[in-house]
């Protein structure tokens, strides 16, 4: 165990329900966060995101594993718990109250009363014009940015935040990416976040989980695996002996005369040099540097369906 880990999570496992209403929710999961990185937890809808997210709050308990705080069990540790700020599935507000009240009821609730420091993180994300309105006059987005800065009344180690830019316009989703790098870059915090949105884990991100059907079938740093990530486009004629050439070194798809191989881009001259060598033609050969987007669609499609749960 490192000593700068945030987050450790050990083949954590939760099951809902009994025989036929059983959920494989989560399954066998384990990750390691470091401490002052963000963290993207990326998945499609169902996958296991939120449910993680509550056992490493304790808002429920795995069926097996364990999870770890820095380093500490999360299990009824509330002077742990102390150091995490969440926003966990659209936050829920008093709304009767202004913006600013309610920021004030938490943190009096939280032990953690101090006007200037929510007047400040109503400023940070983007409220302060706003805070002396009732909530029920707020649009979802507005609410999303009370909830943030309510994430960090006890100015917490680590930030979870499931699902940050839920209901906000382009212009807020920049002013939230800007905000939780700023987090991790200015404040040495930690922030976990969970997202079904690539483009935001590409921008925000240094580390990618990605998970599908309660599994984690992708990890690593968000540049590395872009950059170990490429399609090499090549027109060669025959097409079908260049296939059979590559195939036990490259996944490769034959398209007519195009084959598309994923290799990383600096195994293109390899890949030239054994088609030549080969006597294959080419007549032209494009590398195409594939998005996390692209890398999300491949890692979940290749991830085994709700028929393999007892596999
Ligand atoms: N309390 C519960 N009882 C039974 N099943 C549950 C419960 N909570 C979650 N599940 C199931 O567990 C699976 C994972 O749900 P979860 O909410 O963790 O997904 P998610 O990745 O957060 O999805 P989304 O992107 O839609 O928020 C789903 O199949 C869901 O139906
Ligand atoms: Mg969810």
């Amino acid at each position: 165990m490192s000593q700068s880990s945030a987050i450790q999570l050990e083949n954590v496992s939760k099951i809902f329900g009994r025989r036929r209403k059983r959920v494989e929710a989560v399954r066998q999961l384990s990750l390691d966060v470091s401490a002052g990185q963000v963290f993207g937890f990326l998945g499609p809808n169902g996958a296991g995101k939120s449910t993680t997210i509550r056992m490493m709050m304790d808002l429920i308990r795995p069926s097996a594993g364990s999870v770890l705080l820095f380093g500490q069990p999360v299990q009824n540790n509330l002077p742990l718990l102390r150091r995490v700020g969440a926003l966990v599935e659209g936050a829920t507000f008093y709304d009767f109250l202004t913006g600013r009240k309610n920021l004030e009821v938490l943190a009096r609730s939280g032990g953690c009363y101090d006007e200037a420091r929510i007047q400040t993180l109503l400023e940070q994300v983007g409220m302060a014009g706003r805070a002396d309105r009732r909530v029920q006059g707020y649009s979802t987005g507005m609410k999303q940015r009370l909830g943030l800065a309510a994430a960090l009344l006890n100015d917490p180690d680590l930030v979870i935040l499931d699902e940050p830019t839920n209901g906000l316009d382009p212009a807020g989703i920049q002013d939230v990416r800007h905000f939780i790098r700023n987090l991790a870059e200015k404040q040495g915090k930690t922030v976990f976040l969970s997202s079904h949105l690539l483009s935001e884990v590409e921008q925000v991100c240094d580390q990618v989980g990605i998970i599908s059907n309660g599994r984690l079938v992708q990890t690593g740093n968000v540049a590395e695996l872009l950059s170990s990530q490429a399609v090499i486009r090549l027109e060669v004629m025959p097409a079908d002996r260049a296939l059979g050439l590559l195939l036990p070194k490259w996944p490769t798809k034959e398209n007519g005369r195009w084959l598309e191989v994923q290799a990383p881009r600096e195994a293109g001259p390899e890949i030239v040099q054994q088609l030549v060598a080969a006597e294959v033609q080419i007549f032209q050969m494009v590398v195409q540097q594939q998005s996390l987007e692209d890398l999300f669609l491949a890692a979940t499609a290749d991830s085994p369906g709700e028929d393999s749960e007892n596999a």
